[in-house]
């Protein structure tokens, strides 16, 4: 039996935000995260999805619990060293996309990191994702579909090993949707996705988390989750 660490492993993780300590928004969550597996992570709105996915990254501090990646547990000190390994690709996509250019936006990690294939790098994952033609355009300007692809080049071209996506199609038009799916379909690494969107999961994720008032209520084969009715109505879903 090999005993080799998960890519994450999240044991009993409790969190509440400041002065709301009388209610923990995330209950004694446990789970792992082998690589390269695709999760989905469903829950109602409130249900505390962003907030486990911040709290994954290092943005939350957990109130108990333990998060560890490849067996590092993620503390003050090894924050940079985790956050090499996980990418959060933020609801809006406005929160990401900060310079004047999709082009300044996909290299700035890269360059922050002085890593010396920047330029090839970032140039590779816009014609990855084939958003090429919009590398000098500001991301303020651009389409919401466009914005979510300069938003995940600028996620992936770091490389994480686990993608943490935050309802990546959510407001999205079918054309758009489609793309979006195609691209994570094809991506090789972990990905844990915070989504209502149950074309994209079944189309994606082998496995479903279901997340209930901060607490795990379900975690199996997503096929199985997304047909268990009684069990998604009595998650407000
Ligand atoms: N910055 C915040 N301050 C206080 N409470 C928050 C904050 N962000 C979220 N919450 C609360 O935490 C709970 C979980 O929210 P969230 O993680 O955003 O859920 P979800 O992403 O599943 O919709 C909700 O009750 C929400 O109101
Ligand atoms: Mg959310």
């Amino acid at each position: 039996m090999s005993t080799a660490p998960d890519l994450l492993d999240v044991y009993g993780l409790s969190a509440f935000y400041p002065g709301g300590e009388e209610s923990l928004v995330l209950e004694d969550v446990s789970f792992s995260v082998a690589e390269g597996e695709k999760i989905a992570l469903l829950g109602a709105n409130g249900a505390g999805k962003s907030t486990l996915l911040l709290t994954l990254m290092g943005i939350i501090e957990p109130h108990s619990g333990r998060i560890e990646v490849e067996g590092t547990v993620l503390e003050k000190k090894t924050l940079p060293l985790i956050r090499r390994k996980l990418g959060l690709l933020f609801q809006n996509p406005d929160d990401q996309l900060f310079m004047p250019t999709v082009y300044e936006d996909v290299i700035f990690g890269l360059q922050n990191n002085s890593v010396d294939t920047a330029g090839r790098d970032a140039a590779a994952i816009l014609e990855r994702l084939e958003i090429t033609h919009l590398k000098d355009r500001m991301p303020h300007n651009l389409s919401g579909g466009e914005k979510r692809l300069a938003a995940l080049a600028s996620v992936l071209v770091m490389e994480p090993r686990l993608l943490l996506a935050d309802e990546p199609s959510a407001f999205l038009d079918p054309r758009a949707r489609r793309r979006l799916i195609a691209v994570l379909e094809s991506l090789s690494q972990a990905c844990l996705i915070a989504t209502h969107d149950s074309g994209l999961i079944l189309s994606l994720c082998a496995r479903c988390m279901v997340l209930h008032s901060g607490r795990i209520r379900a975690d199996g084969p997503a096929a199985a989750i997304i047909g268990d009715r009684a069990l998604l109505e009595s998650c407000g879903l």
